[in-house]
């Protein structure tokens, strides 16, 4: 194989209660990206349409999520990267973990596929690193491997794939303002008090227990963030409105998706996430703030090739 172009979906991280360590495949919104194998070594950017990003390759997420893998593998051969941007910058549903993963990922399969998809996080979190200043696993674990992820621990790195319940479906509202992640990494506290983890790690592991057992009610209960939700809201025009509607058009869970400034919903069927989808959207067009709105079930594969 000399060429392959992919699809590389947006995620939702952190899923309120779960801070760096949880994160979700979507299956609407994704990137598109081509990688080839070129005769001369090394890595280049050749094109990046939908977005003005840095083509120079040490410069971009892709870039340098790619060297990381070269230089582990050192191939005879160098790779070229176009990437089609459809997810912004700075949207909260994991722009860069996109084109991180799609890039390793892409190289991946060149090769004939050494690595799992498991394998390839820890290349992809170097281009997390590089566009947020911290190497942080919950967007580009669930780009790869798909359906939901948890980061069971960074040292060393261990990441679980957990399946969807199949009724499960996320609504996804984007106010068209850019908050960056580093800045939004910045506002939180470096200590939490006990109570507030106690409360945290209770919904985590609820969480955790609702998705296997496809107990909506339990995920309903779980979706609580006490700890870095406070510190971000704040920086989201109408959060807690938008949160508000959602829970009252029947999701069983809203919170800010990554860093913001996306908030995120997830229901139970179909039906019900397109009409929070409808109420959100009516509440926000009285904002004035361009926005976009997504439903989309959960993608349980991760990056897909296509044709
Ligand atoms: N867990 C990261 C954060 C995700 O919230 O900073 C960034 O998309």
């Amino acid at each position: 194989m000399e060429q392959i172009k992919l699809f590389c979906p947006a995620t939702i991280a952190n899923l309120s209660c779960g801070f760096d360590v949880l994160g979700l495949c979507l299956d609407t919104i994704g990137d598109e990206m081509i990688v080839s194998k070129t005769a001369n070594k090394g890595i280049r950017i050749t094109k990046i349409t939908g977005a003005d990003l840095p083509l120079e390759t040490i410069n971009n997420v892709a870039g340098v999520a790619a060297m990381a893998m070269l230089d582990e593998i050192q191939p005879d051969f160098g790779i070229e990267i176009d990437i089609h941007k459809k997810i912004k910058a700075g949207s909260g549903i994991g722009s860069s973990a996109a084109s991180a993963a799609g890039a390793v990922f892409g190289i991946n399969e060149l090769m004939g596929k050494p690595f799992s998809r498991k394998e390839l996080v820890r290349f992809a979190m170097k281009g997390e690193a590089l566009a947020s200043g911290s190497e942080h696993a919950d967007n580009v674990a669930p780009a790869l491997v798909g359906g939901f992820t948890l980061v069971r621990g960074y040292d060393p790195l261990d990441i679980i794939k957990i399946d969807s319940p199949s009724e499960l479906f996320a609504t996804v509202i984007h106010p068209q303002i850019e908050l960056k992640t580093s800045e939004m990494r910045a506002v939180l506290e470096p200590l939490v008090s006990l109570k507030s983890a106690i409360k945290q790690w209770g919904n985590l592991g609820g969480l955790i227990a609702g998705l296997y057992t496809s107990d909506y009610d339990l995920i309903h209960r779980s979706l609580h963030d006490e700890i870095v939700e406070p510190l971000r809201g704040k920086f989201i025009p109408k959060f807690e409105l938008i949160k508000g509607i959602a829970l009252k058009s029947g999701a069983l869970g809203a919170g800010i998706s990554g860093s913001g400034p996306s908030i995120y919903a997830l229901s139970k069927g179909l039906e019900t996430a397109e009409k929070v989808a409808f109420e959100i959207n009516k509440a926000y067009l009285d904002t004035g703030i361009p926005f976009e709105i997504h439903v989309s079930k959960i993608n349980s594969e991760g990056i897909k090739i296509i044709n």
